[in-house]
């Protein structure tokens, strides 16, 4: 018969178990350094540049401190520090401009896990968190063309992808959707 966790292990698993909670302005430190640790090795091998440029134009305090006045924040936290994000919210409500996408529709903007974290269920849990919260009843996404982990992270979970868009400069955005409910 397999042994009993002592009470002392049996609190350690429950403090190294991811706590999710809505974002505050007090976190933005923290995300800013969450994105400085997983953007680099996700975008890094498909366009190194682009992957500075994403740093620079969307992981900094001046974004977050704006998007939290439109969009939704989640984190997931592991003793008492932050190792993800989840973001979401209307397109119409974006400062982002997507002239080429047709009609309104609720996007989870962001879903990063720090890479120490990978594969524990956490990016799982925060997915289904917005999915829960999401109003209506698709959730839209995009991913970076030749993100393939993501990608596949994303069909396993039921989305489909839709559409395409390209500037011809950086690379490409898939858009995929689930319907909800
Ligand atoms: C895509 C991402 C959000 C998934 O989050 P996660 O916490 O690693 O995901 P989970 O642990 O819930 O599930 C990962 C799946 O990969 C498997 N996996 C195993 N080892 C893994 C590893 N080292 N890294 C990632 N996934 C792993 C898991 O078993 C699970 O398989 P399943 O689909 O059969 O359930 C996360 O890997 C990430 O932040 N990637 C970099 C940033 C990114 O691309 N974000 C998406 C932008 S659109």
């Amino acid at each position: 018969m397999a042994e009993r966790p002592s009470l002392v292990e049996v609190r350690a698993q429950r403090a190294s178990r991811p706590v999710l909670r809505p974002a505050a302005t007090d976190d933005i430190p923290a995300l800013v350094a969450l994105g400085r640790a997983v953007v680099p090795p996700t975008y890094g091998p498909i366009d190194a540049a682009y992957a500075q440029r994403m740093i620079d134009e969307w992981w900094t305090p001046a974004v977050f401190t704006r998007s939290m006045q439109t969009n939704r924040h989640l984190v997931a936290e592991v003793h008492g520090e932050v190792v993800a994000l989840s973001s979401f919210g209307r397109l119409s409500r974006s400062y982002r401009e997507f002239p080429y996408v047709d009609g309104d529709r609720e996007v989870m903007w962001k879903l990063y896990v720090h890479p120490d974290h990978h594969g524990r269920g956490i990016g799982s849990r925060l997915l289904a968190e917005v999915e829960t919260l999401v109003e209506g009843d698709e959730l839209w996404l995009e991913v970076v063309d030749g993100n393939d982990q993501a990608f596949g992270f994303y069909r396993a979970r039921g989305f489909t992808e839709v559409e395409r868009s390209s500037d011809g400069q950086w690379p490409d955005d898939v858009w995929m959707r689930k319907v909800l409910r």
